[in-house]
């Protein structure tokens, strides 16, 4: 497929005899905004380094516009890294920051100064050439980064956790701001991260990962929305998880209870994880409730009340509501079938999407 700009295919790292990377298989299509997420030390960093060519790969292909480029060196690949700590040189203004890589190429000079112009224009930054990099905000910085790596035009763009040192406000800023740019440039952006919402406002595509490993790629809504287990539906926003019996098509048992849901294509009688977010569900009463819960406690978080009941069986059940309830009091819990999420113990992400494709057809049908 031409659309492909990078395909890793079995790719494995190991380092002291431990595979940090699990024979990871991966397509990154040309364009997008793509975002590395999982916990720290999952490889994420490891995935970039190898496709910026700092590291070799200890089996597996690499390819960049299809060509394997396992054994060509970083600098004849057309990738660019932005780092966490921006890796700027302190002695140096910002132009020749941003130049530094040009200078090397030994382009002319007058190349190099209407290139520089248009790198800092597209971060913002004009008129800041002659400035010191120690006069610059943090924010700034990270912008004199993201220039100096736009300014070897790059087919694609490596940010390893850019925001992370910024406080909230203005990583908020950059977020728009980075993926606008992305728009605008239209170039591929691989993004890490292991903050959920960050990965969620900004991705095209997410790859979530944990220990070495892509345990669910897909677009923020469909993760969000269809966690493949339980590590991705703790990891992306807040989880009811409970336990529970898939007793046949479209019909789930847990907590005691026979509840209508959404899935199917699983076995009769078969364990499984039920999913319900905080924000599906409802509290209703006691009469009209699909479960019967009491209230424990309640926070205020700004734009709802994040509240914490116990069911029967001692269940913990939290629940986002724009209103209050009162603590102790006994309640019932609404939800549609379409917000029971069913997920199957050790299910590969192939076996998952393939039945979930199989349920969109038949609703199309
Ligand atoms: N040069 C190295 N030598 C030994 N172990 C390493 C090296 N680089 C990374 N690792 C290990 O590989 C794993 C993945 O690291 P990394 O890709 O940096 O994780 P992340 O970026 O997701 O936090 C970690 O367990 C880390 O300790
Ligand atoms: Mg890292």
């Amino acid at each position: 497929m031409p659309n492909n700009i990078i395909h890793f295919h079995e790719v494995r790292k190991v380092y002291d005899d431990v595979a940090v990377l699990k024979d990871v298989s991966f397509e990154i299509e040309q364009g997008k905004f793509y975002t590395l997420l999982g916990p720290s030390g999952c490889g994420k960093t490891t995935i970039l380094r190898l496709i910026a060519g700092f590291i070799e790969a200890d089996a597996g292909d690499i390819r960049l516009e299809g060509k394997r480029v396992n054994d060509i060196p970083a600098n004849q690949r057309k990738v660019n890294t932005v780092f966490q700590d921006y890796a700027l040189f302190p002695h140096l203004n910002v132009f020749d920051n941003v130049a530094f890589g040009l200078s090397l190429k030994k382009l002319p000079k007058s190349q190099i100064a209407e290139k520089v112009r248009n790198v800092l224009k597209m971060v913002q930054l004009s008129g800041f050439e002659s400035r010191e990099i120690s006069e610059m905000s943090g924010g700034q910085k990270q912008r004199v980064a993201i220039a100096r790596a736009l300014a070897n035009e790059p087919e694609v763009l490596l940010l390893d956790e850019p925001l992370s040192a910024l406080d909230l406000k203005l990583r908020t800023d950059m977020q728009y701001e980075l993926r606008e740019l992305q728009k605008r440039l239209g170039i591929t952006f691989i993004f890490v991260t292991h903050d959920q919402e960050e990965a969620l406002a900004m991705s095209d595509e997410i790859f979530v990962m944990n220990k070495g490993e892509i345990i669910q790629s897909g677009t923020p809504v469909d993760i969000y929305d269809e966690p493949i287990n339980r590590f991705v539906a703790d990891f992306i926003g807040e989880s009811n998880i409970v336990d529970g019996i898939m007793l046949e098509d479209n019909l789930v048992e847990f907590v005691g209870k026979k509840f209508e849901c959404a899935d199917s294509g699983m076995r009769t009688n078969e364990p499984v994880e039920v999913v319900l977010r905080p924000e599906d569900i409802q509290i209703t009463s006691v009469a009209k409730g699909k479960l019967k819960v009491t209230v424990d406690t309640q926070l205020f978080r700004g734009v709802h009340y994040e509240i914490i009941c116990f069911d029967a069986d001692g269940n913990e059940w939290m629940i986002h509501s724009t209103r209050k309830a009162k603590e102790g009091e006994e309640v019932g819990l609404f939800f549609e079938p379409e917000d029971i999420h069913v997920m199957r113990f050790g299910e590969t992400e192939e076996e998952f999407d393939a039945r979930l494709e199989s349920y969109d057809d038949g609703q199309e049908g």
